[in-house]
């Protein structure tokens, strides 16, 4: 079991999730953050940490959702560890709550 980061991230990209991950599987892109499904332990520490509560569990995710266990895996293996917070995007306040964020993750 993993969880996995989903769109209420894009665009937001607040960063407090990594400071608690205890295995360092995020993964940090532009405008997304992604989670290595294979290096999670299923610890659960992160997802409380999100404010667009973004993080979910694999067990949370319906049958139409399992596919961002693959889109978190691709994005991982390509983007670099992210371990230390940062500030949120300037204009994470605008993409709060906006649909159709995920084919605008910039990869
Ligand atoms: Fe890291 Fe635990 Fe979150 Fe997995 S569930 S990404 S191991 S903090
Ligand atoms: Fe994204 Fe939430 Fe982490 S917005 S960067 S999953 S704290």
């Amino acid at each position: 079991m993993t969880y996995a980061v989903t769109e209420q991230c894009v665009g937001c990209k607040h960063t407090t999730c990594v400071e608690v991950c205890p295995v360092d599987c995020f993964h940090e892109g532009s405008n997304f953050l992604a989670i290595n499904p294979d290096e999670c332990i299923d610890c659960g520490l992160c997802e409380p940490e999100c404010p667009e509560e973004a993080i979910r569990s694999e067990a949370d995710l319906g049958e139409s959702e399992l596919h961002l266990i693959d889109l978190n895996r691709q994005l991982a293996v390509a983007w670099p560890k992210i371990t230390t917070s940062k500030p949120a995007l300037p204009d994470a306040a605008d993409w709060k709550g906006r649909p159709g964020r995920l084919a605008l993750i910039i990869r």
